[in-house]
């Protein structure tokens, strides 16, 4: 029984997870601004407007990175946080102007 519950709990960790692959294949669409990107592409982990999931979890509005460090979290990917391939260096650079504002 309790290895059932363990089992079940691990099978539900690496489901959760492997939402964070190291490559996320989002293709902007021409047109899109800053924030059409941001809602896209980030606002599944870090929350409609940076304000985090599940209260401040992953919380992004008012980071303490600099621009030049979110630009290169988004081309290079994070610790868990995937890459970003199909965004180019200056829509990484508006997203970057954008969440330093929020
Ligand atoms: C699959 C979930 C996921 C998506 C999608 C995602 N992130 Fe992240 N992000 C994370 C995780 C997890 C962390 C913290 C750990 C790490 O560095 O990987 C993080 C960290 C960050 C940080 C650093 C925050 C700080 O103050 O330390 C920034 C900035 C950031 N993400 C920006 C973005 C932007 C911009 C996008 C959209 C292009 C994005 N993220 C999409 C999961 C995600």
């Amino acid at each position: 029984m309790i290895r059932t519950t363990k089992l079940t709990g691990i099978s539900l960790l690496v489901l959760l997870l492997s939402g964070c692959s190291e490559v996320n294949d989002f293709k902007p669409v021409a047109g899109m601004d800053a924030m059409d990107i941001y809602a896209n592409a980030c606002s599944n982990c870090h929350g409609e407007g940076g304000d985090g999931k599940f209260g401040i979890l992953l919380k992004i509005a008012g980071t303490d990175e600099e621009a030049d460090e979110i630009v290169d979290k988004v081309l290079n990917g994070g610790h868990i946080m995937p890459a970003f391939p199909n965004i180019n260096k200056q829509q990484a650079e508006s997203i970057a102007a954008y969440l330093k504002a929020l």
